[in-house]
């Protein structure tokens, strides 16, 4: 029997003959889907996945080479016919071929196109729930940490989806002293005061920003100073309003750590999030268990990351908050029946989100209430549909802790059902 393909009343073996590859398509973009692609029909009714560098906007007129696959076609635009008048040219001189950011030219419409993104997503993957709201980033944040990658020519990011090297000698999207460090960073290399060999090497700053270290694959770490760069071993600092929190170089921060911490505490502080111990999993250096602070009579940190558990353990103890802080695989440590009723468990994994085993040992908690942190929208998702059997997303706030490109982090917060 002949299947009907969705919506166009075209049969399902009609589609599945290719188009010719490569073709171009002349139209307009109707919205914008997760990850910025933007979504528009062809003549015959197909859907169209389109991307262009630094930004889409739906009802802009392009054009577009399109490869067709069996019931839809993916392509990138070559040309834009007609444009949406806030469009801006990019700040950055590499913005056009680097890999690094892809919003440049949104900009004062960043926040309505990546809401607009978020939208779309949870509209698919979340039907049910409308009680989310958007958190745009301030226009002064910027980022403390960046990645860079030496070839033995040349010092830049990756070229958008490619691993040539875009050579740059400044990056607009990073803290000034990240910026400024750059060109300095080159020139050591060059001259062999650093290590020649081809490698990443991340360049990060504390809160507030100011004093830079570099740092390479194997975990080196050399500070900046006036005359150059000096082998260095010493912590990195946070300075926040009321905390500070120190780790080692090298090791996972926030990204834009004065804007995500003011992004967090607003949002936590406004579901009031308090009660008897607060389970921070994933729980880094202890960002949570410290920002949430005496809200809490105990807390239990769970982390992989040796040295990470170690820097946490002091932290919490300066701050006077009695923790436990336990370096295991979440995994592994999860128990069954976790909690009492008053307790919170707080999530922040990495972009892959829960594990399968922690998500089904979750659904037996004995707490009440838990606040999942995921800075991939797909994967928040998911676990929160894994989740459902027992957990019910309530309230959920998507952060722009990620200026200038389209990921967004997800704060969600649920309640036992
Ligand atoms: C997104 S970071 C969050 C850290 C911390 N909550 C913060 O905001 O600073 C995720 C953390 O989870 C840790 N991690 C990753 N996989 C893990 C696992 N399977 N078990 C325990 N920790 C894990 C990483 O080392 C990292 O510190």
């Amino acid at each position: 029997m002949k299947r009907t393909g969705q919506g166009s009343g075209k049969g399902l073996t009609e589609y599945r003959k290719p188009k010719n590859p490569g073709e171009f398509w002349r139209g307009e973009i109707e919205r914008l889907a997760w990850g910025g692609k933007g979504l528009a029909r062809s003549d015959d009714g197909r859907m169209l996945l389109l991307s262009a560098p630094l930004a889409l906007f739906p009802g802009e007129e392009i054009e577009a080479e399109i490869h067709w696959k069996a019931r839809h076609g993916e392509g990138k635009v070559v040309r834009w016919i007609k444009t949406d008048r806030r469009r801006v040219p990019a700040g950055c001189p590499v913005a056009a071929t680097c890999g690094g950011c892809d919003l440049w030219e949104a900009g004062e419409a960043t926040a309505e196109l990546k809401e607009s993104m978020a939208a779309d997503l949870l509209h698919r993957q979340l039907p049910q729930f409308q009680n989310w709201r958007y958190l745009p980033a301030p226009a002064a944040a910027r980022r403390h940490r960046i990645q860079l990658h030496w070839d033995g020519m040349a010092l830049g990011y990756h070229r958008r989806a490619s691993h040539e090297i875009v050579p740059v000698k400044a990056c607009p999207a990073g803290a000034d002293s990240i910026s400024n460090a750059i060109p300095r960073l080159l020139e050591a290399i060059q001259e062999k005061i650093l290590p020649q060999r081809p490698q990443r090497w991340e360049l990060a700053t504390g809160t507030p920003e100011g004093r830079v270290v570099a740092i390479d694959e194997k975990g080196h770490v050399w500070l900046l100073e006036p005359d150059g760069w000096h082998r260095n071993d010493s912590d990195m600092s946070e300075v926040f309003e009321d905390f500070t929190l120190r780790h080692r170089a090298g090791g996972f921060f926030q990204v834009s750590p004065p804007w995500a911490m003011a992004a967090f505490r607003s949002v936590l502080e406004g579901w009031n999030i308090r009660g008897g111990t607060l389970f921070d999993l994933y729980g880094g250096v202890g960002l949570f268990s410290a920002l949430l602070g005496k809200r809490f009579r105990r807390r239990v940190l769970v982390e992989c990351d040796i040295a990470a558990v170690e820097w946490a353990k002091k932290n919490l103890d300066q701050l006077e908050l009695p923790s436990e802080c336990i370096a295991s695989d979440i995994g592994k440590w999860l128990p069954e029946n976790m909690g009492m009723a008053e307790d919170v468990i707080l999530l922040d994994p990495p972009r892959s989100g829960l594990e399968p085993e922690v998500s089904a040992s979750l659904l037996t908690a004995k707490a009440e209430t838990m606040v999942l942190v995921g800075c991939d929208g797909a994967a928040f998702c998911r676990d929160i549909q894994r989740l459902s059997p027992a957990w019910k997303l309530t309230d959920l706030v998507v952060l722009d802790l990620f200026p200038l490109t389209h990921h967004v982090e997800c704060v969600g917060y649920l309640k036992k059902v």
